[in-house]
């Protein structure tokens, strides 16, 4: 017997009656955005492996364990990409995009890969709607406000309740300099009651030991009281501001004093959306200020901030996605009732479709019966019926799908009955 694939273990199909709501989510989404003016850009699926190493940290869970490295003879090593802010920063470098605006604002829909190990909402490929803005005068916590604005707007729009979202600031380079020090000094006494991991992580990446999963290491950090005693004056105004701004929007949002996010790029405001009902992994979205990468990479000094929200996680929260977002309906089904009136019939079809008008045919000649079994299941609105005796008349019989009411017509009065949509 011949052998049978199937999907990589963490991936997933998303098959035809799936497809209609994917497509509803990004027109939602591709409408908020540009009420907010931002516009797309599209980077390829795999980067230099060196670009992500550098932009999230070599000790980033995503850069330690969960890169998809992907074989090559050359030397330079690539991945598939595990999130999208580091390829829009990376395009942002390369084209000069700061040479022609001042502020950019950029959205991406599309898949992210990581080497993680599947379970409910993780996946080795998943896909991620995503928005960046960089440029020098993008330091503002109103941007920062916009950024989160958008993101609480997007996830409303899907119909999700009940989210919930958390903020916190991680201050300047400096600040989280400081606040690694603290960190250290206050987990150092603990440092038995932390698991092997984490008391490695105390030496080189001391934030990791905040997202740590293990109940123990969970019960040490709750136990430090964070004071934000790290953050310098202008931080912690910046800070203010935010929250003020979140207020006048009506944004209801709690502060997580220890939210540090796993990726080593940000600085100042960081932010989560997570939904209980999703159950360990539970974040919806995450994102927050990363102000030194585009320098960091190579391009000028200039500020930004950005979030990424997870499809398939919308897709699991939504109040009941199955049955919604059906396939886009179809208009005609035409339906040949022999082989002699065939050509007649699929020239029609593609007369229909010149038209604009969405039709389609059973390439299979069957009863009558049969075929108007077919045009129901394509949901389509009308059958437009060929035989012998129609053929012989010059005419077609043309049924409403809904009422069943069927009458014969020419091709001329076919063709504008379906363009006004009257019948
Ligand atoms: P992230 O928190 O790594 O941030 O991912 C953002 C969202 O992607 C998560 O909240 C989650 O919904 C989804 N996600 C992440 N990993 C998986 C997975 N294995 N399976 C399914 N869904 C997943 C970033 O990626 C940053 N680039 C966000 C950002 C943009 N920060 C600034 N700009």
């Amino acid at each position: 017997m011949a052998q049978q694939f199937s999907v990589p273990r963490g991936t997933a199909d998303i098959l035809p009656c799936e497809a209609g709501l994917w497509q509803e989510i990004e027109a939602k989404a591709r409408r908020i955005l540009a009420n907010y003016n931002y516009k797309e850009i599209r980077t390829p699926v795999f980067e230099e492996t060196a670009l992500f190493r550098r932009s999230l940290g070599q000790t980033s869970e995503v850069v330690a364990k969960q890169l998809l490295e992907l074989s090559s003879s050359g030397k330079e090593g690539f991945s598939l990409r595990p999130e999208g802010t580091a390829p829009v920063v990376r395009a942002y470098v390369e084209n000069g995009i700061d040479r022609q605006e001042s502020l950019t604002k950029l959205f991406y829909i599309g898949p992210m890969f990581r080497g993680e190990r599947p379970q409910k909402g993780r996946l080795r490929q998943f896909h991620q709607i995503g928005v960046e803005v960089i440029g020098p005068g993008t330091w503002n916590p109103y941007l920062d406000a916009e950024v989160i604005a958008l993101n609480v707007s997007m996830l409303k729009a899907f119909g999700l309740q009940g989210f919930r979202l958390k903020i916190n600031t991680l201050g300047s380079c400096e600040d989280k300099e400081n606040l690694s020090k603290e960190l250290r000094q206050k987990l150092a006494s603990e440092r038995p009651r932390l698991c092997e991991d984490c008391q490695k992580r105390l030496e080189y990446n001391v934030f990791r030991i905040l997202d740590c999963k293990n109940k123990e290491c969970r019960a040490v950090v709750e136990d430090i009281h964070p004071d934000y005693g790290h953050l310098c004056p202008e931080s912690r105004q910046y800070y203010d501001r935010l929250k003020g701004a979140l207020n006048t929007m009506d944004i209801t949002f709690d502060e997580v004093p220890y939210l540090v996010r796993g990726l080593d790029y940000y600085t100042h405001t960081v932010f989560e959306i997570s939904d209980a009902s999703l159950g360990s992994q539970d974040a919806l979205s995450a994102g927050g200020r990363y102000n030194n990468l585009v320098s960091h990479l190579g391009g000028p000094q200039a500020d930004a901030v950005g979030f990424a929200l997870g499809m398939e996680r919308v897709l699991l929260a939504m109040p009941s996605p199955s049955g919604a977002g059906s396939a886009p309906a179809l208009t005609v089904y035409v339906i040949a009732l022999d082989e002699n009136v065939f050509p007649k019939a699929f020239h029609l079809l593609n007369t229909l479709r010149s038209a604009g008008i969405a039709s389609d045919i059973g390439y299979k000649i069957s009863s009558l019966k049969s075929q108007m079994r077919c045009a129901h299941k394509a949901g389509s609105c009308y059958a437009v019926i060929l035989g012998e005796e129609e053929n012989r008349k010059g005419v077609v019989a043309f049924k409403d799908m809904a009422t069943g009411h069927q009458r014969e017509a020419g091709l001329t009065e076919l063709l504008e009955i379906l363009k006004k949509g009257k019948v």
